[in-house]
């Protein structure tokens, strides 16, 4: 439980979880039978993510020395925290996921195009306390930044705002890298938007704006919330592109309490080229005509060079882990939601097997959130984020309501 989903429902369940899966990989080993390999020494949390990321690696077409490189970059990002065996309790109560494992993965499906795969990491998550996790994180950052031979320009302008003395959580500074197939990852920052106090980040995140140059385009996007603040949309993430992004975005995350369908849609007319009825869908889909209360929707704009006075981009996050009784369900919504827009579902459900032994239907939660990105110029994308489950597999939620169309297969999932 964390600042944003105090007042709902946490993740399912709260019964004791089940222990993380029972394989090993040794280290640079990313086949199956890696995974069943006998092995004395306790797993670490480095090795663990390292392996998974190689396997999705694979799973995209990256190959063995651009692989390598990647995992290099994940296991100096966690830091010390890499060398902490499975078996002891998470670095510390990070925020990317329900479990507390310091990385995320997601898998985004561009319509027509491959898959591209990223993970999420907490860089300073092996610190204790705030203040030096920022601390430790923003080196870290710096280091690949120095590495790789770009400037940290924009979070300069912003750092003050963003990491002061005594931060508020849940979180300091989190990269992303975009994994590709031939050349160093994109780099992407997110900052707390309540970094100053939750009740400041309407003037944070303002300021930001103003600074990076977007202050006209964020005043559609300040008017929305307004009215809302703090009942029914608050601010999350303040995010950054770095380094050579083709079209470096900065993104701003908006929460929605216990919004309907409506309501969603609604938060997508800001953006010209977003079609609010997709919107509805997806989130009818998934959660039904009730308002979303369990765990919020989340809402992303996007702001780039090219913006005439309005965010440019706009996604919807659904945390289809709230609303389905088990990761089988999950991934149904998936399939459907790509199939919805033509998108070929095989990798997914080969990635999911890459995180995992378990069944789908034995946990909730390897699917946190599902999403739609929308923004002039561009085809719709889907994005299907992953968890790791290094520390924990929290129990099938036993009040999601019965009679999906998962039913059938639960069965045979279980028994295979
Ligand atoms: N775990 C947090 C949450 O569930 C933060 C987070 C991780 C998140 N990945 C995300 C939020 C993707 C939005 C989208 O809210």
């Amino acid at each position: 439980m964390n600042a944003y989903t105090r007042q709902c429902a946490g993740p399912p369940g709260g019964a004791a979880g089940t222990p993380p899966p029972a394989f090993g990989l040794l280290p640079g080993a990313t086949g199956a039978e890696a995974r069943t390999a006998e092995r004395s020494e306790p797993e670490r949390l480095g090795e663990f993510t390292a392996g998974q990321l190689g396997r999705l690696c694979d799973l995209v077409g990256i190959e063995a020395q651009q692989r390598s490189a990647h995992q290099r970059v994940l296991s100096d990002l966690l830091g010390p925290a890499a060398a902490r065996p499975l078996a002891d309790p998470p670095p510390s109560p990070s925020f990317v996921s329900d479990d507390h494992t310091p990385v995320e993965f997601s898998l985004t499906f561009p319509v027509g195009g491959a898959p591209v795969l990223r993970v999420l990491v907490d860089p300073g998550c092996a610190a204790r306390a705030l203040p030096d996790n920022a601390r430790t994180a923003w080196a870290a950052v710096g280091r690949l930044a120095a590495q790789w031979g770009f400037r940290l320009d924009e979070l300069t302008r912003v750092n003050d705002l963003f990491l002061p003395p005594v931060p508020h959580g849940p979180l300091a500074l989190w990269s992303a890298l975009e994994l590709r197939p031939s050349a160093p990852p994109g780099l992407k920052l997110y900052l707390n938007a309540g970094s100053r106090g939750a009740e400041r980040s309407m003037e944070t995140v303002g300021e930001a704006m103003t600074r990076l140059g977007h202050g006209q385009a964020f005043e559609p996007v300040r008017c929305y919330l307004k009215p809302r603040f703090p009942e029914r949309a608050t601010f999350m993430f303040f995010a950054l592109d770095v380094g050579p992004w083709a079209e470096p975005r900065v993104k701003v995350y908006v929460v929605h309490h216990h919004a309907t369908v409506a309501d969603a849609a609604d938060a997508a007319r800001l953006v010209p080229g977003a079609c609010p009825q997709r919107v509805a869908e997806v989130c009818r889909q998934i959660g039904g005509d009730d308002s979303f209360s369990r765990l919020p929707l989340i809402s992303c704009y996007s702001f780039t060079g090219a913006d005439a006075g309005r965010p440019t981009g706009h996604s919807i996050y659904v945390p289809v882990r709230a609303y389905v009784r088990d990761d089988l369900a999950a991934r149904d919504h998936a399939v459907r939601l790509l199939r919805r827009y033509g998108i070929p579902s095989a990798p997914l459900d080969r990635a999911l097997a890459t995180l995992t032994a378990r069944p789908l239907s034995a946990g909730v939660g390897l699917i946190p959130y599902l999403s739609l990105v929308q923004a002039s110029r561009q085809a719709p994308r889907i994005t299907a984020y992953l968890s790791a489950e290094a520390y924990r597999v929290f129990p099938p939620r036993e009040d999601a309501g019965s009679g999906s169309p998962a039913d059938d297969r639960r069965a045979a999932d279980r028994a295979g």
